[in-house]
């Protein structure tokens, strides 16, 4: 009631632009005050903020009640366990943007010490959950049984003001029944990662989960960083992760593995119902019209993935949204130097999960979400879904070539087009061009139609580019085509400055950071994070840092190890 009195009054002032920012007259009646400028209002007390009653506890939940770790857990989608708090918590950072739009509070509440005792599992909001979820999963391929949350504890969910639903989840939170051999801790070097990588892809546009916030102990775990027999002591975080949903495709292949068909139609009627709002679910083919949406949203964010050079690491069936969001940054990577065959797993020597891989990785896993779905689906039906998932590959082709003619600013994107596109990135391949400023810098020197391109020495990647025997002739297609378009050059520019960023998340700006961060300056970590709100705007800090130029000579010989 509130919340609708004061959307219409929003709108009021909207229609008649009166400046209610600094008005404090509501806030008796909401317990809100409003932010000065996003117009959302946010509160102002930790100790005031809740989660929603939640619908997760409908779900079939263990009845075993102690935490400790089983193999086989049997019909149920959770296990109840408490988090285990690290200790002296230290706020590393927050995303200021997550607070607002997300938690709906006011950055300040981050000094409210139960905000720390939040993150930590010790404040406990009204109606919190604390539930690892069952789920199993293919690895590298093969069926790997029961996985689950072995580090995570979902803590509830919460509608923010844009009327979102949000599963609000700690990463690192200690040992669940599905910990297996792990320690149920995650160390700060992954932490800061994850942390920093989704809040980064969420400012690119591409669906992902986002993180709030991470806090660091002084507790330290032992970990063999490169898995070469030199163990070492590194300090553990927790970071609370936000997303729409965190269920996975193997949340619902262990339920169809292990018979459990009821709890398979509850899962995915649930998850239909939050999620999937335009489906009815008094439909008969709601299952086929959930699984056309499932291989549609995965295939567009596989293309954004594409689109701006990012890398999973780990595409197993485990860590697939079923909402298609980008979950689970483990050993990610943005490419360098464009090699399409380039993986940011250390140890996956088959290079099974490649940066080209991804769409017949994302097409292997949707072919186990349809496995796992066929107890739900009648035997005539069996055809069109086999029709849905060959339509993947065309789908995921059709957003690449969308998501490429934009970076090019080729807005007719056609058949020309998309040879234009194959074209510079064989050069580019060739020439290892780097991926991310090649694009960029075509977006940033001056075009002309009918001179030779001029490009500065401060164009390093196209400059470098430009030595390829075919850079002349490819330019001349292409500023045709644009041509062609009606656009004028401007506008082209635009469009491509929108698309192409000029600061990501390489490893080696996380390095740093993570480096400094262990020695307790924080401070890297949330200028980075500042910087990648804005990636394709040039940002005197990040220039000054360089993080726009040719990567430093150490970085090439950068590992990412899996273990976190
Ligand atoms: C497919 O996904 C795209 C991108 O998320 C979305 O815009 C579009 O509405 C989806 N189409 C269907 C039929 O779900
Ligand atoms: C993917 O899921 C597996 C199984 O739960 C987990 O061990 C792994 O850490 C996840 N990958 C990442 C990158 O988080
Ligand atoms: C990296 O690849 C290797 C080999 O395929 C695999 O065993 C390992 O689990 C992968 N690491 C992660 C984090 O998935």
């Amino acid at each position: 009631m509130n919340y609708l009195f004061f959307i219409f009054f929003l709108h009021i002032e909207h229609l008649f632009a009166i400046r209610v920012c600094q008005k404090n007259d509501f806030k008796h009646l909401f317990n809100l005050n409003l932010d000065v400028c996003s117009a959302i209002p946010l509160i102002e007390t930790f100790s005031r903020w809740k989660f929603d009653n939640s619908r997760l506890k409908e779900l079939p939940l263990d009845p075993e009640k102690r935490n400790y770790v089983r193999r086989n857990v049997h019909n149920a989608i959770f296990s109840q366990v408490p988090v285990t708090p690290i200790r002296s918590p230290t706020l590393l950072a927050v995303s200021d943007d997550a607070l607002r739009n997300v938690l709906n509070v006011r950055p300040k509440v981050t000094q409210d010490s139960n905000f720390v005792d939040f993150i930590n599992g010790v404040f406990r909001p009204e109606n919190s959950l604390t539930y690892a979820h069952r789920y199993g999963g293919h690895q590298f391929g093969s069926w790997a049984d029961q996985l689950g949350d072995g580090r995570a504890n979902l803590l509830g969910e919460r509608i923010s003001f844009d009327g979102k639903r949000w599963e609000y989840q700690l990463k690192g939170s200690g040992r669940t029944p599905y910990s297996r051999d792990g320690d149920g801790r995650a160390v700060l070097r992954s932490s800061i990662r994850e942390f920093l990588c989704s809040e980064a892809m969420h400012y690119l546009d591409v669906p992902t989960s986002r993180a709030a916030a991470i806090i660091v102990s002084e507790d330290t775990v032992m970990r063999d960083q490169f898995y070469d027999g030199h163990p070492q002591r590194e300090k553990v975080a927790i970071v609370l992760r936000l997303a729409e949903s965190w269920f996975r495709i193997g949340s619902l292949e262990i339920l169809a593995k292990g018979k459990e068909i009821d709890n398979l139609r509850q899962l995915i009627d649930f998850i239909i119902e939050n999620h999937f709002k335009s489906i009815d679910l008094k439909d008969e083919n709601k299952y086929i019209i959930f699984f056309n949406e499932v291989v549609n949203n995965t295939a567009y964010t596989i293309a954004k993935w594409t689109s701006i050079g990012f890398a999973h690491g780990v595409c197993n069936t485990d860590n697939f949204s079923l909402l298609g969001l980008t979950i689970d940054y483990g050993p990610f990577g943005f490419l360098d130097a464009y090699n399409p065959g380039w993986t940011p797993n250390t140890s996956d020597d088959e290079y099974r999960y490649a940066f080209n891989k991804q769409a017949f990785v994302g097409s292997f896993n949707l072919l186990k979400l349809r496995e796992a779905l066929l107890p739900l689906i009648p035997h005539e039906k069996l055809p069109s879904v086999r029709n849905i998932l060959n339509g993947f590959y065309p789908l995921y082709t059709r957003y690449f070539n969308k998501l490429y003619c934009q970076k090019l600013a080729l807005i007719k994107c056609e058949k020309e087009d998309e040879h234009i596109i194959n074209q510079l990135l064989k050069m580019m391949e060739g020439k290892s061009a780097d991926f991310t400023m090649t694009f960029r810098q075509l977006s940033e020197i001056r075009l002309n139609i009918h001179e030779q391109i001029d490009i500065p020495k401060t164009a390093w990647a196209l400059k470098h580019l430009s030595s390829h025997n075919q850079f002349d002739a490819w330019t001349r297609n292409w500023m045709k085509r644009l041509e062609e378009s009606g656009l004028n050059l401007n506008e082209a520019k635009q469009i491509m400055n929108r698309v192409n960023p000029r600061y990501i998340l390489r490893n080696w700006i996380s390095q740093e950071a993570i480096e400094m961060a262990d020695r307790g300056d924080f401070s890297r970590v949330r200028l980075i994070l500042d910087i990648l709100k804005n990636p394709y705007k040039l940002q005197k800090p990040a220039e000054d840092l360089k993080y726009a130029n040719r990567p430093p000579k150490w970085a090439k010989g950068l590992k990412v190890s899996c273990s976190s």
